[in-house]
């Protein structure tokens, strides 16, 4: 079995600020603390999946920076393969403001920069090099370059951030990852209830996607496909930060899959990755181990 899986994406340098509230539009906040970390959600998905023991290669462009350096050797010390990885000397690194309150909930802004100078053509030679037939993607990266990742045998695509997608696309999507309000994005219908999540993934469905597994945050994950909708609570924890929740979960999910599990253990798999890596602050730095997904989920593994 090909249990490699290769990440086609985004790699930011995150410029962290935590504070008591998120602020309003006109407002200044005194008091916060700044950090910086390895961030971006291909980057994230990439060391989650290499955290928990995985075997993963990424293929994204950095530019030819010190963040770049920093965000290479993040890559490097998770165990993901950055041989595929593009050094921009014109564009500098991408990078986000990531604001974080005392509940954990986040807001963010990024500049892609060096991601936005991927091409089609780089991805192409760099999954054919990879021979991967899982390949997982966000909508960070030019979307010419996740068409050209959707063409692997396995493809799975997180929507994130909200965008549109061409419906050629959509077609190969063997798992799409809507959260909530990507799901709305992309069908027009908020989930409030099962219901709702079934009906909106339905349109998905009859557009080619053959599984969506919609994220609920701390209320788990929906899994739809033609042969019906199935709920998978997530694991009672004490978050911290939330950011790149989703991105472990999306990590996790296509290194299960990728490792012959099936789609409802993987799932379940992935609720306990993405809620561990809330009890940590950062992104890349919060995904968890084998060793701890063991001590929560033992069962499932
Ligand atoms: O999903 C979290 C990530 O979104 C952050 O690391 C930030 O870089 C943005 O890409």
């Amino acid at each position: 079995m090909n249990s490699k899986v290769c990440v086609v994406g985004s790699l930011n340098f995150d410029l962290v600020f935590r504070t008591g509230k998120l602020p309003v539009p006109g407002q200044t906040l005194l008091g916060g603390q700044f950090s910086t970390h390895s961030g971006g959600k291909g980057g994230n998905q990439a060391v989650a999946i290499g955290t928990l023991g995985g075997i993963v290669d990424f293929i994204g462009s950095i530019g030819q920076d010190s963040n770049g350096k920093i965000m290479r050797a993040t890559l490097d010390s998770a165990g993901v393969n950055t041989e595929s990885l593009v050094v921009d000397a014109t564009t500098p690194s991408g990078t986000a403001c990531v604001l974080v309150d005392d509940q954990g909930m986040n807001m963010i802004v990024v500049a892609a920069g060096a991601n936005l100078t991927l091409s089609p053509a780089v991805v192409r030679d760099a999954l054919a090099q990879s021979g991967s037939r899982v390949v997982l993607t966000q909508l960070e990266i030019p979307m010419d370059c996740v068409a050209a990742a959707s063409e692997a045998e396995f493809f799975i695509l997180n929507p994130a951030p909200a965008s549109m997608i061409p419906g050629q696309i959509l077609a190969r999507c063997r798992v799409l990852t809507p959260n909530e309000t990507e799901l709305q994005g992309l069908t027009g219908i908020l989930p409030d209830d099962p219901e709702d999540c079934i009906r909106a993934s339905r349109g998905l469905l009859e557009q080619g996607v053959k599984n969506v597994v919609v994220t609920l945050g701390s209320r788990g994950s929906y899994w739809v496909s033609n042969a019906g909708g199935w709920h998978f609570q997530a694991p009672n924890v004490r978050p911290v930060d939330t950011t790149a929740a989703g991105d472990a979960f999306n990590g996790a999910l296509a290194h299960f899959l990728a490792a012959g599990r099936e789609m409802s253990n993987a799932i379940q798999l992935a609720n306990c990755v993405g809620a561990l890596s809330t009890t940590k602050h950062g992104a890349q730095e919060s995904m968890p181990s084998l060793a701890e997904l063991k001590e929560l989920a033992g069962n499932l593994l």
